[in-house]
């Protein structure tokens, strides 16, 4: 039987996929990023039969861009394995995020979000702000947001 879960997940389990899926040019030890292990920040795995598939971390930081007096969270490095990408994967993993930060009286999650993903948070009830502006080696991106 095929299993799907959708679970918390230690850092160090991202890393496979932000090489393969998020940062093909960086080295496997660079996938790490300063925020990993703080105590506010979570990562988010989806499993499919026990095999990681979809990553996501979420960072307690607040963007300028927001009023400070909203309780903010930043989704980096969110990614689906190639071959399962388009099959709910992220989808269930924002679910999941969307539940944990509600409990924790978070407002707002907005991400940096590559031009190619941004009808994948659309779909998921994220609008994007302001202009695109480019990020070295990856290309083009927008500010998008959800109101928890
Ligand atoms: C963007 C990404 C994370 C989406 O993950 P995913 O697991 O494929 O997404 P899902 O299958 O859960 O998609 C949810 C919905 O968004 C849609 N969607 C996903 N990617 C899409 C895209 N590129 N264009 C249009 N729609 C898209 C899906 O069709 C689905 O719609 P539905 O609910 O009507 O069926 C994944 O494609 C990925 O890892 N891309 C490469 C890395 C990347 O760009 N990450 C984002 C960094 S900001």
């Amino acid at each position: 039987m095929k299993e799907i879960e959708t679970t918390l997940i230690k850092s160090h389990l991202t890393h496979q996929i932000r090489r393969k899926v998020l940062w093909p040019h960086k080295k496997q030890e660079n996938c790490s990023i300063n925020e990993d292990l703080l105590e506010e920040t979570f990562h988010v795995g989806v499993f499919f039969n026990k095999e990681i598939v979809s990553i996501g971390t979420f960072i307690k930081t607040n963007n300028k861009v927001f009023e400070s007096k909203y309780s903010q969270y930043r989704l980096r490095a969110m990614g689906t394995n190639k071959d399962y990408q388009k099959k709910s994967m992220g989808k269930q993993l924002i679910l999941y995020a969307k539940k944990i930060l509600i409990e924790k009286n978070v407002e707002i999650l907005w991400c940096d979000a590559r031009k190619k993903a941004i009808p994948f948070y659309q779909k998921l009830g994220f609008k994007t702000k302001g202009n695109y502006y480019k990020i070295p080696e990856i290309g083009l991106h927008k500010l998008m947001y959800l109101y928890l």
